[in-house]
């Protein structure tokens, strides 16, 4: 294709605002995808995905067009995924192309996760056309979003698509414009190749499959290409586009964006971000912006039946394949046996894998309360990172504590900004901005713990805002806290997988409320349990679960068999997520009490 007749464009969207309608319009009036195909939401390719409706794995698709222009062009629409926990693949999917489109819900308005994206977008130098989707519901609002995204954005407004991917209203036109309003890629085909890895997964028949955007030069099927951060090469077995179905070609040039596959067998061999270029002609500067992922939130995995460890064990090691930055490692707890620690982006992350394992591998697990990571510097200088409370250092040895703080900044409209405030103050944060966009929508910068947000933050903010509320964040840097860990004692003996580390400040509400949520998820048992909170060997909250009086089948009016087997059965399925500490059945929702205690 001639480079002046290629255009590469992300869709900026908030969830929900449109952007699978949006694109899978696109590729139905563009004649992409066959009549049995509209049903599926194309882009979205996991079965999960759909079901929680967001798209996690970017996905590109070629779309040949010929324009009102008569000239034909390649359309490459560079998918991007749409949650906090993902911003760095966005930025990478955002730096492979030229332009955006722009999606806004109009009878919503611009959302905070938007508008980092867009500011994201504006860095790279994105040419942006907003789009205002959804007009054929009554509640649209085409003038006062327009103004919006021109007071907010500072784009131009005046003459907005107005749009229903639902539809189909106004989607010919937004093909059009990406045509006349977004610019052609620049680049040298004969340059040293250049081309930047903004996607890859793992594919069991191909090795990891790598989808990039060629920046300058050329590349061919059979060339030798280098890995710009390892230097590692890799001969190019497959080169190919997706329209939407893999096809193979023999070459890509600059400006182009296209999939390969090398014989890697890793991801890491392919990172996000990295730089791909010829072993014979290697370029000199890579593409800028290049970071390793790192897991940021921690919690322990464990199989329920022993004889599920090595089962989990492989399912954990497939699900790495397709996911650098998830984390795993043996760990034995001494109240849950042998599992894994294991490391996730953020918590919407770890659901999710939690979710996959449960289902893809069929595996019954006891997941631990997430906790970030902290670091621990030790009285002779060391700095230790804890990713797991009960692997804190003794006080003796500790000579500070840091946490993770991360900006958070938060959309809402006016009537909310207290409930706003209030929330952060309680969750030690500082604040740090407050801007009026709009007479009715503000933007609040806080800098919070990260720990604080982790657990029930999302869902308080949504909750005291009646949904209102959106926000975006990102881990900046450690602080040093006041930190204390917490340990809970059942019947004397400490479980490890129930500490906790919290601010001194919080301590003891958080003790008392996390031994009273244990109380109430331990069922009775026939000898009296005794739970208790302690910070070292202070003893801060005390808690106790009755032994049972009498048999529970003694309910059963004695020649009830079959009523009587329904109950122990029940009772045998409520004991699969149990796990024996000693001598007492803890279930599952004992471990997650961690997380609303705060
Ligand atoms: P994520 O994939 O979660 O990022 O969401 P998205 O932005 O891709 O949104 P999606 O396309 O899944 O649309 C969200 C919901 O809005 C779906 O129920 C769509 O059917 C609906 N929707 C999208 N476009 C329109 C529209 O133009 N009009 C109406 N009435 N509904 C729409």
């Amino acid at each position: 294709a001639k480079i002046e007749n290629i255009r590469n464009f992300s869709i900026i969207a908030h969830i929900d605002h449109g952007k699978s309608t949006l694109a899978d319009r696109i590729l139905e009036i563009t004649g992409m995808v066959s009549d049995r195909e509209k049903k599926d939401q194309y882009l979205d390719k996991m079965e999960l995905e759909q079901e929680r409706g967001i798209t996690i794995k970017a996905q590109t698709v070629r779309i040949p067009y010929k324009a009102a222009d008569g000239k034909e062009y390649i359309l490459n629409l560079i998918d991007t995924p749409g949650h906090v926990d993902f911003s760095y693949e966005v930025s990478r999917s955002l730096a492979a192309s030229e332009g955006a489109l722009l999606v806004v819900d109009s009878t919503q308005g611009v959302e905070a996760q938007t508008l980092a994206n867009v500011f994201l977008a504006l860095d790279h130098d994105l040419e942006i056309v907003p789009v205002l989707n959804k007009v054929d519901l009554p509640s649209t609002d085409c003038e006062r979003v327009a103004q919006e995204i021109e007071e907010v954005i500072g784009l131009d407004c005046s003459d907005p698509l107005m749009i229903s991917a639902k539809t189909g209203l106004n989607v010919e036109a937004v093909i059009e414009s990406i045509v006349t309003d977004l610019p052609p890629p620049e680049g040298d085909p004969d340059a040293p190749l250049k081309a930047l890895i903004f996607d890859s997964w793992y594919d069991s028949y191909q090795g990891v499959v790598v989808l990039f955007r060629i920046l300058d030069g050329t590349i061919k099927k059979g060339d030798k290409i280098q890995i710009f951060s390892s230097k590692r090469e890799f001969d190019v077995t497959t080169l190919g586009v997706y329209t939407p179905e893999p096809q193979k070609t023999a070459m890509l040039a600059a400006g182009e964006v296209g999939f390969l596959c090398a014989s890697m067998k890793e991801l890491n061999d392919a990172p996000v971000g990295d730089t791909i270029t010829l072993a014979v002609d290697p370029v000199k500067d890579p593409f800028p912006g290049f970071k390793e992922v790192k897991p940021m939130v921690f919690c322990g995995l464990y199989p329920v039946e022993p004889a599920e460890y090595e089962p989990l064990k492989g399912a954990l090691e497939k699900l790495q394949l397709n996911d650098t930055a998830f984390s795993y490692e043996p760990e034995t707890s001494t109240a849950l046996g042998f599992g894994f620690r294991c490391g996730f982006l953020g918590l919407l992350h770890m659901e999710i894998i939690q979710e996959r394992l449960e289902r893809e591998f069929q595996a019954k697990l006891i997941a631990t309360a997430p906790s970030v990571v902290y670091q621990a510097k030790l009285n002779n200088g060391e700095v230790l990172e804890i990713d797991n409370p009960s692997k804190m250092p003794e006080a003796g040895d500790l000579e500070a504590l840091a946490e993770p703080y991360c900006r958070l900044e938060i959309h809402v409209p006016n009537d909310y900004v207290g409930a706003v405030l209030k929330l952060c103050e309680e969750k030690r944060g500082i604040q740090q901005d407050m801007r009026y966009l709009t007479s009715s929508r503000v933007i609040i910068t806080y800098e919070v713990p990260f720990a604080e947000i982790m657990y029930d933050f999302f869902d308080k903010l949504k909750s005291q805002t009646k949904g209102y509320a959106s926000l975006d964040y990102e881990v900046i840097d450690y602080r040093e806290s006041n930190l204390v860990k917490l340990d809970i004692l059942i019947n004397t003996d400490p479980v490890d997988a129930f500490s906790a580390i919290v601010h001194k400040e919080s301590a003891y509400p958080f003790g008392r409320s996390l031994a009273l949520k244990l109380k109430r998820a331990i069922p009775r048992q026939m000898f009296e349990i005794v739970i208790q909170a302690a910070i070292g060997r202070k003893i801060i909250a005390k808690e106790r679960v009755a032994p049972f009086r009498k048999n529970v089948t003694a309910k059963c009016y004695g020649g009830d068999i079959s009523r009587k087997r329904k109950l122990l059965e029940k009772q045998k399925e409520g004991k699969k997520r149990m796990k024996k500490m000693g001598n007492v059945e803890i279930p599952q929702e004992a471990f997650m009490a961690v997380l609303k205690a705060g």
